[in-house]
């Protein structure tokens, strides 16, 4: 998608799209437009029954004194909550497969601010996203046509300087792990995801790939043994990104990267299966997110950490009641199969600690069913040792605009994972499933200030009303963690 600010000008061809504030008014371009146009844009409003309710919208085709093929103007409600995000993404959803190659968001004359005019074409660019790439053949009219944003705006130079540095790199990596999550367990599993990421290097990341082999040696048999019952071998990725002055401690991303959740030998019901594939939205948050740092520059130290693994049944697969020792040292007695993505992260979480010693590491994962239950959609679960990071989080939560809501951990809930005749269980029964499972990683993050992320709600969704998200992976955790490192660590 090309991307274009330009001050307050008439646009020449496509559609222009103008946001009508409540009690029908409008500013800059759009002004311009009434006027050459002979009244047609009010006559258009009076007949319409149009002035600006949010949600509301007139189009008008071809109108004279412009060259464009069309102008929409949409309904923006109060100027003082205007949502510029929301409006490129209703825009497009709007005009998307409208057959015109440009479209132009008129956002000039009301002082909008540079970050808000950036942000409306990241709510366009997400509202365009699709996951063609496997359709041989797509309906007519379905196809994107749009292949321009052109956002006329006060400060245009502020704006793409925005764009440029920090919501254009961030979109971009928001929408690749899109693409990862989208893309079904018989392409994407741990070796070609990790020579996916490989590929950073010439983005000036350094990329470490540890196989089994490297994993054992470390004592990582939890991690391993998640993937045993596969053909396909585990792995750890390690991505280095040094923007930072040498001697600042880095923080870690670390991501769950299950390739595909079968539930193991504790099998899961067929139904709705397929969408194990998403089991690895974690790491795809990790990825993107890596990507964006280091395409924006950014001046922090930041390591991110994804623990690739299949987990299937088979001969060789671990059995409920296997006993395993983690990295730490600790053991763990794999009650179920299906609760292997704790197991993924202790041994990830322990490494992270223990090679580079953070100042704060922050984990993501589709972690558990349960938090679907207690949040839905709408927020992914927070859990933290630290109110500082916890706090840091709630903040970058708000900026991002990707939800989050803290849940509790405690001495009591911890208990419930304690085992006979291990040092612990990987299940901690019904109530509390999302805690008890924050309360397992919490055994593996000592005293490192620590956020945990269950974004099973989140990170991929079926039913979706929000413009900006058009399918399964939803790229969750990629603006959250840039803005998390933004505000806190460059
Ligand atoms: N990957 C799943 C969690 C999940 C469920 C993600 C639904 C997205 C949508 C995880 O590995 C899992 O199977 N968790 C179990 C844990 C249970 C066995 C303690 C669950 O939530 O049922
Ligand atoms: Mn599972
Ligand atoms: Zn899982």
């Amino acid at each position: 998608m090309k991307v274009i600010f330009v001050g307050s000008e008439k646009a020449s061809s496509g559609v222009g799209v103008i946001p009508v504030f409540k009690g029908g008014k409008f500013y800059g371009a759009a002004k311009r437009y009434a006027r050459d146009s002979v009244g047609q844009i009010k006559a258009a409003m009076k007949a319409g029954h149009f002035n600006g309710e949010k949600g509301s919208s007139v189009s008008l085709y071809a109108p004279t004194g412009s060259k464009l093929a069309g102008l929409l103007l949409k309904g923006a409600g109060e100027k003082t909550d205007f949502d510029a995000e929301m409006f490129g993404a209703t825009a497009m959803k709007a005009l998307r497969v409208s057959g015109e190659k440009t479209l132009t968001l008129h956002l000039d004359g009301f002082k909008l601010k540079p970050d808000d005019a950036a942000r409306a074409v990241v709510g366009a660019r997400l509202a365009a996203y699709h996951f063609f790439k496997y359709r041989t053949k797509l309906p007519k009219g379905s196809e994107t046509t749009i292949t321009t944003i052109r956002v006329s705006v006060d400060d245009s130079a502020k704006a793409r300087a925005a764009y440029q540095k920090f919501h254009g790199p961030i979109c971009d990596g928001q929408l690749m792990a899109r693409d990862l999550v989208n893309e079904p367990a018989n392409t994407l599993y741990p070796n070609s995801y990790a020579a996916r990421i490989k590929k950073f290097q010439k983005l000036g990341v350094k990329v470490e790939i540890l196989g089994e082999k490297k994993m054992k040696e470390l004592g990582m048999d939890a991690l391993v043994g998640v993937g045993q019952g596969s053909r396909r071998e585990s792995q750890l990725v390690v991505m280095h990104w040094n923007g930072g002055k040498k001697s600042d401690k880095p923080v870690c991303l670390v991501g769950k990267g299950v390739t595909f959740d079968t539930g193991g030998i504790s099998l899961k019901p067929g139904a709705g299966m397929w969408d194990m594939k998403a089991d690895m939205g974690g790491s795809a948050a990790v990825v993107g997110a890596m990507h964006a740092i280091a395409t924006r520059k950014a001046k922090a130290n930041v390591i991110g950490i994804v623990g690739l693994a299949e987990n299937m049944p088979d001969g060789n697969a671990q059995n409920p009641g296997d006993i395993v020792t983690s990295m730490s040292g600790q053991t763990i007695e794999v009650q179920n199969t299906d609760a292997e993505g704790r197991l993924v992260l202790a041994d990830a979480l322990w490494y992270a600690k223990e090679r580079f010693k953070p100042q704060a590491m922050v984990d993501l994962a589709t972690l558990t069913g349960a938090i679907l239950i207690a949040l839905g959609h709408e927020h992914a679960g927070l859990f933290s040792n630290s109110d500082k990071v916890a706090k840091a989080f709630a903040k970058a939560s708000k900026h991002s605009t990707e939800k989050t809501w803290r849940l509790p951990l405690a001495p009591e809930y911890d208990r419930l994972i304690n085992s006979p005749i291990a040092d612990m269980k990987n299940i901690g029964g019904r109530p509390a499933g999302s805690i008890t499972a924050a309360q397992f990683l919490q055994r593996f993050v000592a005293d490192t200030p620590w956020v945990h992320l269950d974004i099973a709600g989140t990170a991929m969704k079926n039913d979706r009303k929000d413009p900006r998200e058009t399918t399964l992976g939803t790229g969750f955790g990629v603006r959250l963690l840039n803005q998390w490192v933004a505000d806190n660590y460059e």
